[in-house]
Parts: structure tokens; C-alpha cells; sequence
């Protein structure tokens, strides 16, 4: 019998599971055109009430890999690791967790996003380094990963397109926080995108899709089960996204930040986490047996400079100027700037990092439109931060960027997302949980 849309969307408002054949069907007759937005966004929302289960899950996933170019990573000798984080606010880790696992042995052949809302992208920042490009050709992609072991680039043409199209869709529609939606959006790109092993970074908490322990969990879980069950060795760690991941919010700031802690200088949390997730990637990658040998060989690339050297081929690779390591004044200079005054005496109680994340856009580092410019200069720079003492008069922030109407207001912004109490509070771990 003929498939048709009508009887598919029945079905999932029904509470009934979908085949595989009629995912496939409703995928591919999205994604080529002759289903129209109305009837996918119907879907959708049966979905986001009704629920998927896990094998639907996989055949949506995997539909979605299908809908697009699979990249071949097979002349790159070496077992090729992914790194993927589920969105957040100040984080770069990309930056550094790339050069620490490229300089242990591992091949990082990755593909990156721009920015998305309160959220940054790493391809966004790279920008910020004068003459890196983020566009290279497959050929050249692949001849970087095997002359310098790293190379990071923006998304090419038509990976899970289908993705692309339902992504915009979820945006107007509100379900883009499903899990099945959320799974297979990310991992149809992840398997699309041709590495070996897979480490996610699943946010949780207020600057995160994921607010509670218990769906971030879910959502990890999920992702693992169908990175493992398509032959790609996937963990996942569950951090938390309450407040920015270190100090530094926007483009060049970040990355000026991502150098700092390279050369051994960063933040305390930023640290930490690189750390850690490099170690996973060793392991997964074969170059360590357990995650803990992974994470001192990480450290070893750490102290002894061997990451910091890596960071500096990969922006020459790129044609970025490598001066940018030891010169951070080579990075686009913001012309205003304005400082975050706390006006109570306490310590900092709770830091938002969405509204962060929002000073910093709209202070000019994000885009509002798709086809907005970015100001690659703006941010937030951070001097407080959760369980600091403050004082009054103390500088709790600082924002930068080009437009001093703009640097008005995020700065307005950047003060609200801090909370000041009498008591010290309690802080929660940063790694909350692995799941493998
Ligand atoms: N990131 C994605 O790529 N997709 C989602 O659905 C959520 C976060």
C-alpha cells in the first residue's frame, strides 16, 4: 500500500510507533520537497507529545545521516576522534581539546557550527584570528589532518541536510527540546561527519537545552546507545552549564582565552574540562588504556608546550597568522568597553549563563538574523565568578565591543545575571557524570 503523510501523522498523534519505512519516507519527501512544512511540522509536535522510542530514534537518525554526504575520512591514517558539545555559553573547548589530543596522536578531522542564539560557534571564533580560514576544500581538509594532525572547518554543503531544513522547523514550532528530536539532530550530523569515536559534552543547567541532571542524563544516554549501535565508540560526560565556562564571552576573547590556557594560564573550570575531555578523546582514539592515562598525557602535552605548538601550526595551516600565540593585540580591538560594578557586599551567589550569553550578543558578538555580522570583538569579560567574594565598587564584568549603545545596554544585561548573597554558596561538581 502507498504510503501518505495524513496516516503517518495519525499513527504518531495516536501514541503508535513509526517503521522504519515510514520514517524513511517521511524524511526523504521532506528533504527533497515533496512534503510540505505544514504536514512535517504536525509531525513534530505528535512527536513531541507522543514520544519516540529508542529504535524509532535510530531509524530517524539514521534517515537523517542518509540524507546527505557522508564524509570519508579513510586515507587519514589513525583512529579519528569527534568531539561534540550539546551548546553553551563561554565555551571553547573545541580550541584547546583539538590541539591537546592532536598533539598526543590523535587525528581531528572535525566540522564545526557557528554561533546559535545565546549559545557561541566555534567556527565564528576561529574567524577572529586574522586570515584563518574556516572554508577549505575536502582535499585541502584532508591533506592539513595528515601534515599537522588537526584541522577544523565550517560544516560543508550538504551534510544531514535534513537536519538543516528541520532544524529552522523546531525553531518556530517549539520542539526543538525533544529528545528524540534533540538525538537525532545531533548524531545524524556526528555520523555523517566521518570520524572513528565520538566524546559528547552534554550541558545541563540554566544556560543549557538540558536544566535537571535527570534529562540530561536521558538525552546523553540516547546519543551514546546510537553512536555505539552505528560501530562508533561514543561516550558521553555530563558537565555543568549553570554559569559560563570560564571567563571570557565572544569571539577573539575566547580564543585570546583558549591561548591563555594552552600556554598553562587559563581558568581553573576551562582547565579542567579540556583536560578531561582530551583524555577521553586519547583514550577512545587507542593512544591511552584507560581515560585517566589519556588525561596525563593531555597534561604532559599541557606543561611541556606540545599542545601550544600544535594551536600555532593549525592557525598557520589555516593562514591564520601563528603571531596571534605570543601577540594578542593581532586580534580585532574593540573600541568601547564598560565595567559591571557590584553594588553589595557578599559573594557571588549565581551567575546566568544564558543572560551572559545574551549581553554578549547583543553587545555584538551573535547575530540576531542568520545574516547578521558579527562584531568578532565583542563580549564579556568576566572578573567574578560563582563563590568569589565581592565588595561594593568591586568590577564584577566587563563588556566590550563597537557600538557604545550596544555596550550600554549588554552591560545593563550582564549586571542582572549575577546574584549576590551573605553566605558562600555551595559549589556543585563540574563534571556531574560519564556515560559510556
Ligand atoms: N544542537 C543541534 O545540533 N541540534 C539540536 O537539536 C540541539 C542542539
Amino acid at each position: 500500500m502507498k504510503m501518505n503523510m495524513y496516516d503517518i501523522i495519525y499513527k504518531k498523534r495516536e501514541g503508535n510507533p513509526l517503521s522504519e519505512e515510514e520514517i524513511r519516507f517521511f524524511i526523504n519527501g521532506y528533504t527533497e520537497g515533496s512534503i510540505p512544512d505544514y504536514q512535517a511540522a504536525a509531525l513534530l509536535m505528535a512527536i513531541y507529545f507522543q514520544k519516540m522510542t529508542p529504535e524509532e530514534t535510530y531509524f530517524l537518525t539514521d534517515a537523517m545521516k542518509n540524507s546527505g554526504d557522508i564524509v570519508d575520512l579513510s586515507s587519514i591514517e589513525g583512529v579519528k576522534v569527534d568531539k561534540h558539545s550539546t551548546g553553551g555559553v563561554g565555551d571553547k573547548t573545541t580550541l584547546i581539546v583539538g590541539p591537546l589530543a592532536a598533539a598526543c596522536g590523535i587525528p581531528i578531522a572535525k566540522m564545526s557550527g557557528r554561533g546559535l542564539g545565546f549559545t557561541g560557534g566555534t567556527v565564528d571564533k576561529m574567524e577572529s584570528i586574522p586570515g584563518f580560514r574556516t572554508t577549505l576544500t575536502e582535499q585541502e581538509f584532508l591533506d592539513q589532518v595528515k601534515r599537522i594532525g588537526i584541522s577544523v572547518i565550517g560544516q560543508t554543503g550538504q551534510i544531514a541536510p535534513a537536519d538543516k531544513k528541520l532544524y529552522a522547523l523546531r525553531d518556530v514550532t517549539a520542539t526543538v527540546d525533544n529528545m528524540s528530536l534533540i538525538t537525532s539532530s545531533i548524531m545524524s550530523k556526528k555520523l555523517a561527519a566521518g570520524s572513528d569515536a565520538i566524546v559528547l559534552d552534554v550541558k545541563c543547567g540554566k544556560g543549557a537545552f538540558m536544566e535537571d541532571l535527570e534529562s540530561a542524563e536521558e538525552l546523553a544516554k540516547a546519543m551514546v546507545n546510537i553512536g555505539n549501535a552505528a560501530g562508533k565508540k561514543t561516550i558521553a560526560l555530563i558537565t555543568d552549564m549553570n554559569q559560563p565556562l570560564g571567563k571570557a564571552v565572544g569571539n577573539s576573547l575566547e580564543v585570546i582565552e583558549s591561548i591563555e590556557t594552552l600556554r598553562g594560564q587559563g581558568p581553573e573550570d576551562i582547565t579542567e574540562l579540556s583536560l578531561e575531555l582530551a583524555g577521553y578523546m586519547i583514550y577512545c582514539g587507542g593512544k591511552a588504556h584507560t581515560p585517566e592515562e589519556g588525561r596525563n598525557l593531555a597534561e604532559e602535552a599541557l606543561t611541556g608546550g606540545s599542545a601550544l605548538k600544535k594551536m600555532r601550526e593549525f592557525i598557520a595551516g589555516q593562514g591564520g597568522n601563528p603571531h596571534v600565540v605570543e601577540d594578542f593585540s593581532l586580534f580585532p580591538q574593540p573600541s568601547y568597553s564598560q565595567t559591571v560594578i557590584s553594588e553589595e557586599a557578599g559573594f557571588v551567589a549565581s551567575l546566568d549563563a544564558r543572560r551572559i550569553g545574551m549581553a554578549s550578543q547583543h553587545a555584538g558578538a551573535g547575530r540576531e538574523k542568520k545574516e547578521d555580522d558579527i562584531d568578532l570583538s565583542a563580549g564579556v569579560l568576566l572578573s567574578k565568578k560563582v563563590g568569589d567574594e565581592v565588595m561594593p565598587g568591586t568590577p564584577l564584568a566587563t563588556v566590550y565591543g563597537n557600538d557604545p549603545d550596544r555596550v550600554k545596554k549588554a552591560a545593563e544585561e550582564a549586571l542582572f545575571a549575577f546574584r549576590i548573597s551573605k553566605e558562600k554558596p555551595e559549589k556543585g561538581p563540574l563534571i556531574k557524570k560519564v556515560i559510556q
